[in-house]
């Protein structure tokens, strides 16, 4: 089954019409395994921010690159894409080698330009996003499009192993059109950033990331050392702006430092109330940060902050030095309101600068690791593949490799392999006989040559279908002793031309 569509979706949207500031900007400042992608690009490029955007090319085999026909795009990155294969139930994706033992802010940012010009063209195709083994949401820009804007995906996400896989799913329950990509960041957060969530279980989807008072542009690298984006958010009555430094190395998510030079402060006597994400909700628990500091130098107020009638912080003492409150699982539902009230009348009225909402997900379960590397054997010595066999090979849900079924028991095992008429050559890698759980192979009418292997530790295979290759060997003498086996079929060559179609033996 392949997950339902959410409703937790955030997309935000960059305008393509802002002036042009070249920033010169040194060398890319991010930490460790960081990527900034120029989907289907052929050279880097460097945005006007001085950041350099490599080509995709090394990092999938999938796609096709394609280039967006609209002059005038001020934002470099989102002049290619790459378009993926409309192949139900396939998921194509990159593989960036990691350190598996940190996090990772992955943006996806995709732009249909020029491909959906007129309100008669069909609407861009909606497709699934994918991390490892987990389904993180749907991408539907249909609304950014028809704004000519493109839309972005924030996620926060644990390494699993030495590559992370980042993919596009095509969901038979609404994928109508090829899947596209135009840019993708992967960037290594430091590890106290987000730290109290639980990273091995749960993964992060942004929902909102926003600098109260604001009127400026997006605050992002290289004010933000993780090309956070934190989004202005105007409001003339309550906006003050200060030059307060704030030592934010003391605030473990490490928002930077110019976010809180603009806050929203009530009026004196007045509770401040803020209707903030600016989005519905649905029902479930979020993980909601508040970042707090006193405009006026060697300064402090104190108040209680309410989230929904409830309260999330009592007796808040925020001084000049800066602090922040967080929740890892918040229970919201619907619109969202903030309250920030103070203990006494006389007390200076309460302030915020800025804010965190993410919704969590669980981390998905991934297949057993051995036969992962059993199917990465199977996969080197063979040519002419499909295009979907990286990432997780059974996961998640729906989302298999071409050919390969699962069960999803106490561990995932790969259970059966039909790659008839794939049109695949080379060998059959030895490995295949360490997939112990299989019931079924079937390589029929291919082009497969060299030695069938030993399959006798296959102690669960029923049938086994060779016809039509270049196969040499034996397949009884490989197979011995499996009691299971009902039914083999295979036309050896040469020597060996043994004509074994539905033997059975029960
Ligand atoms: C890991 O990623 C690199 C770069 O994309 C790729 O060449 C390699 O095949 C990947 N390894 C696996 C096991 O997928
Ligand atoms: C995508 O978004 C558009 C506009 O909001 C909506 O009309 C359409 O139904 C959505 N498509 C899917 C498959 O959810
Ligand atoms: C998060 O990181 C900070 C700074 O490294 C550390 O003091 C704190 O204990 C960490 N918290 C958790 C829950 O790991
Ligand atoms: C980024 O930091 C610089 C230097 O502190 C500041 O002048 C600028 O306004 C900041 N950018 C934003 C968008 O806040
Ligand atoms: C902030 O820090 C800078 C550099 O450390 C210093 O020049 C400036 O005076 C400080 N501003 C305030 C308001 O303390
Ligand atoms: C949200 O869900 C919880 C548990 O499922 C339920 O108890 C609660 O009433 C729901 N809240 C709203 C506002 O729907
Ligand atoms: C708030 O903190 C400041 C500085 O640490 C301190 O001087 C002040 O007494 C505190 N106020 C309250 C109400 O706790
Ligand atoms: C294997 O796949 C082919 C083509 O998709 C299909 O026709 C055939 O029935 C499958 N064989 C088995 C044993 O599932
Ligand atoms: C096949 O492998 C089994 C178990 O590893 C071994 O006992 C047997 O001798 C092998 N058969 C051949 C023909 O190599």
């Amino acid at each position: 089954m392949l997950p339902a569509r959410p409703l937790l979706v955030a997309a935000a949207v960059f305008l393509l019409l802002l002036p042009v500031h070249v920033a010169i900007v040194a060398a890319q400042g991010f930490r460790g395994f960081s990527y900034l992608l120029n989907c289907g690009a052929a050279s880097p490029t460097t945005d006007s921010r001085g950041l350099r955007w490599d080509p995709d090319g090394d990092y999938v085999s999938a796609g096709t690159p394609g280039v967006v026909s609209l002059s005038g795009l001020i934002n470099p990155t989102l002049a290619t894409l790459r378009t993926f294969p409309l192949r139900y139930g396939a998921k194509f994706c990159y593989e960036l080698p990691v350190d598996r033992n940190r996090r990772y802010l992955i943006r996806p940012t995709f732009f249909y330009g020029a491909l959906f010009a007129s309100s008669s063209a069909p609407p861009p195709p909606v497709f699934d996003l994918i991390v490892d083994g987990t389904f993180w949401t749907a991408v539907n820009t249909t609304d950014d499009a028809l704004a000519g804007a493109a839309s972005s995906y924030e996620g926060v996400f644990p390494a699993s192993g030495r590559n992370m896989s980042f993919c596009l799913g095509v969901n038979p329950d609404y994928t109508d059109a090829r899947p596209f990509i135009s840019a993708l960041q992967v960037i290594q957060l430091d590890d106290s950033v987000y730290n109290a969530t639980d990273f091995p279980t749960s993964a992060m989807g942004l929902i909102a990331r926003t600098k109260f008072g604001s009127t400026g542009g997006i605050e992002r690298y290289p004010n933000d050392s993780f090309d956070r984006y934190w989004q202005p958010f105007p409001d003339d009555k309550h906006a003050v702006s200060s030059t307060q430094n704030v030592t934010s190395a003391d605030f473990w998510n490490l928002p930077p430092p110019d976010v809180f030079n603009t806050a929203f402060i009530a009026e004196q006597d007045a509770p401040l109330v803020l209707q903030w994400p600016p989005v519905p909700l649905q029902n479930d628990s979020y993980y909601v940060a508040l970042y707090f500091a006193d405009t006026l130098p060697d300064n402090s107020r104190t108040f209680d902050v309410y989230i929904n009638d409830y309260l999330f912080f009592k007796d808040l003492n925020v001084t000049s030095a800066g602090l922040s409150v967080f929740a890892t699982q918040w229970i919201l539902s619907g619109l969202t309101t903030i309250i920030l009230k103070s203990a006494s009348p006389s007390a200076l009225p309460p302030l915020i600068n800025a804010g965190e909402v993410f919704g969590l997900f669980p981390v998905g379960r991934l297949t057993y690791a051995r036969d992962v590397l059993a199917l990465e054997s199977i996969k080197k010595s063979l040519q002419n593949i499909p295009e979907d066999w990286n990432g997780d090979p059974c996961m998640p849900s729906g989302y298999s490799w071409t050919g390969v079924t699962c069960d999803e028991g106490s561990k995932i095992r790969v259970i059966s392999l039909n790659f008839s008429s794939m049109s695949l050559s080379g060998f059959l890698s030895p490995d295949i006989a360490k997939l112990t759980a299989l019931t079924d192979i079937s390589l029929a009418h291919n082009m497969l040559s060299g030695p069938i292997p030993n399959l006798s530790n296959l102690r669960n295979l029923q049938r086994l279908h060779l016809q039509e290759n270049q196969l040499s060997g034996s397949v009884p003498e490989t197979l011995g002793t499996i009691n299971t086996l009902r039914e083999i079929s295979g036309e050896l060559t040469e020597q060996y031309r043994i004509d074994i179609h539905i033997s059975a033996r029960e």
